[in-house]
C-alpha cells in the first residue's frame, strides 16, 4: 500500500448512518468509495436468482468465486440488490467463510490501488477496521440503536414505493444484527482503535463534523 494513501474504514450494523458518511467523507475529501455490503449483497442476488438458498454454503460460495467486476456492476443495478429480500440474502450468504475468503482479494486491491487519481479510499462494511483493512489510518464505528435504525429503513424503504411492516423491518434488523455479530468469520465489533460514534441522536452534519474532528486529530 502507498505509504501517502489515507484508508478511511467505516464498519457498523445496517441503516446505522455509514453510508451517508462515507460517501460524503470520499467526496470532501476526493478519496474512491466502495460500498462492500453491495458486493455481499450482489452475490445474495446471484444466488436468489438462479433458484438457489442464500444459506446453501456450496451455492453461495460458487456465486462469490464466479463474480467479476462485469457481473458485479450488473447485479448492482438490479431491483433486488437494495429490497429487504436482497438484504437478507446478503446476511446469509456473508456468514459462509468461503464467501468472505472470495471477495477479500477484491477490497483489499480497492483500499490499496483506488480507481482513479484519488489519494485514499473509504469503505465500509462489517469488518474492515479488523479483517480488511487493519491498517487503516483512521476506523470508525458507527452505530445507533436498533429502533431508530429500522426506523430509518422504513422511511427509505417507503420513498422509494415498497410497502413495509414496521414490526417486520425491525424484526428483520434484529435477526440480521444477530447473524452479523454471531458469525464464526468476522464478526460485526468494533476494532480496539476506533471511534466508536452512535448516531440515534446525530444528524447527518453533526455526525460528518465529529468524524472530520477525528480525521484531524489523527494527522
Ligand atoms: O451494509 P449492508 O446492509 O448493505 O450489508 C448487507 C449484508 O452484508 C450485511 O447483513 C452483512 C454483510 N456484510 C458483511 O458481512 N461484511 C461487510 N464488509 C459488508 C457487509
Amino acid at each position: 500500500m502507498a505509504h501517502d494513501l489515507l484508508v478511511i474504514a467505516i464498519d457498523g450494523p445496517a441503516a446505522a448512518g455509514k453510508g451517508t458518511l462515507a460517501r460524503r467523507l470520499a467526496n470532501e475529501l476526493g478519496l474512491a468509495y466502495l460500498d462492500t455490503g453491495s458486493i455481499y449483497r450482489a452475490v445474495g442476488v446471484s444466488v436468489l436468482k438462479a433458484g438457489q438458498d442464500p444459506a446453501d454454503p456450496a451455492a453461495a460460495a460458487a456465486a462469490a468465486q464466479a463474480l467479476t467486476p462485469d457481473s458485479l456492476s450488473v447485479l448492482q443495478q438490479d431491483p433486488l440488490l437494495r429490497s429487504e429480500d436482497g438484504g437478507k440474502a446478503a446476511s446469509l450468504v456473508a456468514a459462509q467463510p468461503a464467501v468472505r475468503q472470495a471477495l477479500l482479494d477484491f477490497q483489499r486491491a480497492f483500499a490499496s490501488t483506488p480507481p482513479g487519481d484519488a489519494r485514499g479510499a473509504v469503505l465500509d462494511g462489517r469488518d474492515i477496521g479488523t479483517v480488511v483493512c487493519p491498517d487503516a489510518r483512521v476506523k470508525l464505528f458507527v452505530t445507533a440503536s436498533v429502533e431508530e435504525r429500522a426506523r430509518r429503513r422504513v422511511k427509505e424503504l417507503r420513498e422509494r414505493g415498497e410497502t413495509v411492516i414496521e414490526s417486520v423491518v425491525l424484526q428483520d434488523m434484529k435477526d440480521r444484527d444477530e447473524r452479523d455479530q454471531a458469525r464464526a468469520v468476522a464478526p460485526l465489533r468494533p476494532a480496539d482503535d476506533a471511534l466508536v460514534l452512535d448516531t440515534s441522536a446525530l444528524d447527518a452534519d453533526a455526525a460528518f463534523a465529529a468524524v472530520l474532528a477525528h480525521i484531524g486529530e489523527r494527522g
